[in-house]
């Protein structure tokens, strides 16, 4: 039977509800930083390796047995919808994913089908039923945002400049907005189905809107990413949004109503909270390369994150900026869980207003309040 997850730190600090820590969790925190990830993988394609149910539920394990995060995520891809509908895209290590007839005319969106989860992608939603089953922390699930997918499909690969998909979306606003309606609508279907099988927090990634100039995101992004959040509403369970670069568009990205916005390591979590409102909460962002330096490193610059969040509480969710590097060594990620957990027992992190949600005020907090519970770790 799945678990009770009504204590849960990480799901009641998406609601901007009281935690006695601060909850933690990586974005790539399974992946090729662990031993055991690379052993389980062996030479099995990745996307191959998604598809194997067994092995995903394993893959996505690992993380919560090894550091003692407080929320799973899915393992699996932004471009496994693609994929399960007929894309031809593969992903090359180290590199990322390729599509090798790219789209560019009006002609390609009859390629993007609707998303039928249930028969399209089954063996995502057994890995997700498979794991509500077992987990004692919720299970987040995920999809990538419309025009980070679009990227991919039009430029056909990893980009720098993503030349393609900026010309597309000046010359064809007609096409570029159907294209991201289309995958709006595949995001929507696949993230109801995960919900469907157990995911209690979803997140979109939409992890390289940065490029755009703050009008060009409000004009060519932002309805078709309202109409993904809105869609999701109804869910009832936690919605996290996620880009890197993003300084210059948070307070845009607010409006699409985010339950949780994710931030990367280049923004300071006041200036984010000042730039989003009070009545999202935020998650992020120490620099994903500072967990390549020596523990005590890691403790400074984690404890700058935690002084900066503290306008937040209890509206907080401890993450990196961008994902976990390969080269990071897990014992570190392990260590800084057990840090946060300790370091936000202890009130004076806590002296934040809290995050003022209809329904769920944050409780006001100040310096020399007593603590409301007494259990380290609840
Ligand atoms: O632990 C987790 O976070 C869950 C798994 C996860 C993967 N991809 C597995 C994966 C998640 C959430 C993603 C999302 C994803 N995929 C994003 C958004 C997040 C972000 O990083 O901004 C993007 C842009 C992709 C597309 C993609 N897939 C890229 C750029 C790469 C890297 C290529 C490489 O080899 O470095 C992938 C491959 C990929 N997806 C890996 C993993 C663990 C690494 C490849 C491997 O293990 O062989």
């Amino acid at each position: 039977m799945a678990a009770d997850l009504s204590g849960s730190a990480f799901l009641n600090a998406c609601r901007g509800k009281e935690t006695s820590y601060t909850p933690v969790w990586f974005m790539r925190q399974a992946g090729r930083s662990l031993p055991e990830y690379r052993q389980a993988r062996g030479d099995v394609d990745i996307l191959a390796s998604i598809t194997n149910s067994d092995l995903a539920t394993e893959i996505t394990l690992q993380p919560i047995q090894r550091y003692g995060v407080d929320a799973a995520i899915l393992f699996s891809d932004i471009m496994v919808p693609l994929m399960a509908i007929g894309i031809d895209v593969r992903i090359a290590q180290g590199k990322g994913p390729i599509i090798d007839r790219p789209f560019r005319s009006k002609r390609d969106l009859s390629r993007l089908r609707k998303l039928e989860p249930e028969t399209d992608m089954p063996y995502v939603l057994e890995t997700v039923g498979n794991l509500a089953e077992v987990l004692q922390v919720p299970l987040i699930g995920f999809a990538g945002g419309p025009f980070t997918l679009a990227s991919y499909l039009i430029e056909g690969g990893p980009s720098r400049t993503f030349e393609h998909t900026l010309a597309l979306m000046r010359t064809e606003p007609l096409l570029w907005h159907d294209l991201l309606e289309k995958l709006a609508e595949i995001a929507v279907a696949s993230l109801q189905s995960q919900v469907a099988k157990g995911a209690s927090a979803l997140q979109v990634f939409d992890s390289w809107i940065g490029v755009l100039t703050p009008d060009a995101y409000r004009r060519n992004v932002l309805p078709a990413t309202i109409h993904l959040f809105s869609n999701l509403a109804e869910l009832e369970v936690p919605r996290i949004y996620f880009g890197v670069g993003t300084g210059e568009l948070l307070s845009l990205m607010a409006l699409a109503e985010p339950d949780v916005m994710g931030i990367d390591w280049r923004v300071p979590l006041y200036k984010a909270r000042e730039r989003i409102g009070r009545s999202i909460a935020l998650q992020g962002n120490l620099d994903p390369t500072a967990c390549l330096a020596p523990f005590n490193v890691v403790v400074e610059e984690a404890r700058r994150v935690l002084l900066q969040a503290r306008t937040s509480y209890p509206g907080y969710i401890f993450n990196l900026g961008h994902g976990v590097l390969p080269s990071t060594n897990p014992d570190i990620l392990k260590r800084l869980v057990e840090f946060v957990h300790e370091e936000t027992t202890d009130l004076s992190y806590k002296m934040g207003t809290g995050i003022g949600k209809e329904g769920h005020p944050g409780k006001e907090r100040h310096p020399g309040d007593r603590p409301t519970t007494q259990s380290k770790r609840s």
